[in-house]
């Protein structure tokens, strides 16, 4: 069997993932594979999967379908099944969609070679095995050429007892400083300006790395990284996400606020306001301490933006316990809250529990949560009306040609007039002219020739 040329990839689910699928689409042009954006002309279509909750799952099956279908008129057609679905349901994937050549689990994705090897040797292929993940030999194929994720920590060790991550990313495992550091020389000589360090609990990085230091304290943390890489020359801003509350340290947010490229934005999801529900959760820690965090991120830096992630509706959750969480909302007032309602997840605690909420009260607790979000989302948008904010422009606004677009440093996606084969990549400073909840729109400010960015 000759192998196929053209490729597609749809990717669902977080960052990591989408760090993933440009890994892997890196992983097949150098195999001599082309990119389509329409599955329908490919030879090969990988999904790269979600299991977070259960519409994100069902979303994949229903794609998956569409393409086991087409299979069936074009056995040639290669399917792949890669990501978080596929290393929940291994096997079993085998006995729903038969049409499948592979399917690979997260920690697999930097293997898609040897696999797809092993495929077109006429192999049903499945590999969600816990391995160490190896370390990125290829070049990524990024959809960007601004701005670029850097995994510094695969897994998580945390069990929150509602989330299926680490059944789906195994444990904990930190990349080496020098590798680290060695992909952001490289993107930067490559002319990207912007990279985000990417974790699911981000500030576990290195604890599984050797050494100590005479107080105790691991000799690499996340706050170490961030200076060690700080100055890597072309690089002008560095983000890193997620953020854990339980393991978040003030060293961590004087080093932010020291480090000039470090942006003033931080993703710390809170997930509930209520402490009972965060115990049963099991995120270890209380409302206060996360008004604690926060008060002390806007002692330190008060323009800081902060973002974060909550779920309403987990089991047992009360009136009175939404309403924390509301409350919580409404005093710290978020840049954005990304929210969700509870979805019972297999081999989690939680989606035993007898206690569940109905579909309906999460519904309208949801809804309830969300317009307090956007209501206090245009309050914080108020602070840059008329303001100057520096904008690195990513791309043109795909609804406005005449327009390009960026963010700030605080993330707030931006547009303003200008040409994008000028502008790309460029620091550029924009007044203001009007703010919405989630966006901003500005005029560039002239900018003398040598003066600073
Ligand atoms: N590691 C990050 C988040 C990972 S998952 C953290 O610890 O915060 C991204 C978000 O999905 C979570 O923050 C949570 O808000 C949401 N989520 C996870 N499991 C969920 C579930 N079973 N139902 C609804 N939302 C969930
Ligand atoms: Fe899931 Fe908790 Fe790990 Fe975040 S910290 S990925 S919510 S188990
Ligand atoms: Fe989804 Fe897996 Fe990310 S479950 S949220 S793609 S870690």
């Amino acid at each position: 069997m000759t192998s196929p040329r053209r490729y597609h990839i749809t990717t669902f689910g977080c960052q990591m993932n989408k760090a993933d699928s440009e890994r892997m689409a890196g992983i097949l042009e150098t195999m001599g594979f082309e990119s389509v954006a329409e599955p329908d002309a490919a030879d090969l279509i990988l999904y790269n999967t979600c299991t977070i909750r259960d519409n994100a799952e069902q979303k994949v099956y229903s794609y998956l379908g569409r393409q086991a279908a087409r299979k069936r008129e074009q056995p040639n057609l290669t399917l792949v099944i890669a990501g978080c679905v596929a290393q929940q349901e291994g096997e079993q994937l085998l006995q729903r969609v038969p049409e499948l050549d592979l399917v690979m689990g997260p920690q697999h994705a930097n293997r898609l070679q040897d696999l797809l090897e092993q495929v077109f040797n006429g192999n049903q292929v499945v590999a969600t095995e816990a391995i160490q993940v190896m370390e990125d030999i290829t070049q990524p194929r990024r959809d960007s050429q601004v701005t670029a994720w850097v995994n510094v920590i695969y897994g998580c060790n945390e069990r929150c007892t509602y989330c299926v991550v680490p059944n789906v990313r195994g444990i904990e495992q930190s990349r080496t400083p020098a590798a680290i550091r060695t992909e952001i020389v490289a993107l930067s000589q490559q002319g990207y300006k912007e990279v985000t360090l990417l974790g699911q609990n981000i500030d576990a990085y290195g604890r599984d790395l050797p050494g100590v230091t005479p107080e105790g304290r691991y000799q690499q943390t996340l706050t170490d990284l961030l200076y060690y890489i700080h100055d890597v020359p072309g690089i002008e801003r560095i983000r890193f996400a997620t953020s854990h509350p339980r393991y978040f340290t003030e060293r961590l947010i004087r080093a932010c606020a020291e480090l000039p490229k470090v942006c003033e934005h931080f993703h710390i999801p809170f997930q509930s306001g209520d402490n009972a529900i965060l115990k049963a959760m099991g995120r270890g820690y209380t409302q206060e301490k996360y008004r604690r965090i926060i008060d002390t991120i806007r002692q330190v830096m008060p323009e800081a933006a902060i973002s974060a992630d909550a779920i309403v509706g987990f089991p047992g959750e009360t009136e009175e316990q939404f309403e924390n969480t509301l409350k919580l909302t409404e005093t710290i007032g978020f840049d954005l809250l990304n929210t969700a309602a509870y979805s019972p997840r297999p081999g989690t605690p939680a989606a035993l529990w007898s206690d569940q909420v109905s579909e309906v009260v999460k519904r309208d607790r949801l809804q309830r949560l969300n317009h307090l979000v956007s209501v206090k989302a245009a309050e914080r948008s108020q602070r840059y009306q008329g303001q100057v904010a520096e904008v690195l422009v990513e791309d043109q606004n795909p609804k406005n040609p005449t327009q390009v677009m960026g963010r700030t440093r605080g993330n707030r996606l931006t547009f303003f007039p200008g040409d994008i084969t000028q502008l790309r990549g460029c620091l550029v400073p924009v007044q203001i002219t009007e703010v919405r909840a989630f966006s901003l729109t500005g005029e560039p400010v002239l900018m003398l020739s040598g003066a600073p960015r």
